[in-house]
């Protein structure tokens, strides 16, 4: 007996923010240091196993240069649910992020799945886990340690290339109605999340 439910998502954002790279995480389990801009819209499956049931996501992976805007509503016509998705790096992805988010409101499925997805967070996490009790009971010589006080000037913990703050976007996915997620297609952290988070919620037929 075949209980798989065909779920029809699409990804938006901004271009090079990561779309199909989110997408080649989930699906192959892999990363692509110089991934090629998407041409019109790529199309891929993969399967999604939650306790009860198991959901097949059709997933459409559209392109998110400009001049393939007009494309989209192809793309999230009839889609169940959406990823749209920003750089943490890059302030005006979010607000890209956003304008798509109204067009998805306005203009898709009124019951569709919205998830918002902040990416690249390996880029402004530490690489290390640098501890951040810096006032622990190793009475050490501080100087000549390039580690020492991350957060002292954000040198170390790359916290200076964070364009977004979490706080700002989660505030707003709350009160669009979204789920959030911050994410690294490169590290693969929260990747498995966005999908099954979002399947948890498409109601069953
Ligand atoms: P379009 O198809 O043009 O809309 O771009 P896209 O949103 O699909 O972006 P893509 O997945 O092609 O990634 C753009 C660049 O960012 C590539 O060089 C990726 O390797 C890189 N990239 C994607 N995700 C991450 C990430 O989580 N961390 C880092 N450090 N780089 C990433
Ligand atoms: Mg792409």
């Amino acid at each position: 007996q075949d209980r798989s439910v065909q779920v029809k998502l699409v990804l938006l954002g901004e271009a090079a923010v990561g779309k199909s790279s989110v997408v080649l995480r989930f699906v192959s389990n892999e990363f692509q240091a110089n991934k090629e801009p998407t041409i019109g819209a790529a199309f891929l499956t993969q399967k999604c196993r939650l306790e009860d049931r198991v959901l097949r996501y059709e997933i459409w992976d559209t392109a998110g240069q400009e001049r393939f805007h007009s494309l989209a509503p192809m793309y999230y016509r009839n889609a169940q649910a959406a990823v749209v998705v920003y750089d943490v790096t890059k302030a005006s992805s979010l607000e890209k992020a956003k304008t798509w988010v109204k067009e998805l409101q306005r203009q898709a499925n009124p019951n569709i799945v919205i998830a918002l997805a902040g990416n690249k967070i390996d880029l402004v996490q530490p690489s290390s886990s640098a501890s951040s009790s810096s006032d622990s009971a190793e009475p050490e010589e501080e100087a000549d340690d390039a580690t020492a006080t991350p957060g002292e000037n954000g040198v170390d913990s790359g916290e200076n290339l964070r364009q977004v703050p979490r706080d700002e976007a989660e505030a707003y996915a709350q009160e669009a109605g979204l789920l959030f997620f911050e994410t690294s297609a490169k590290t693969g952290e929260g990747i498995v999340e966005i999908f099954t988070e979002i399947a948890k919620k498409i109601p069953i037929e």
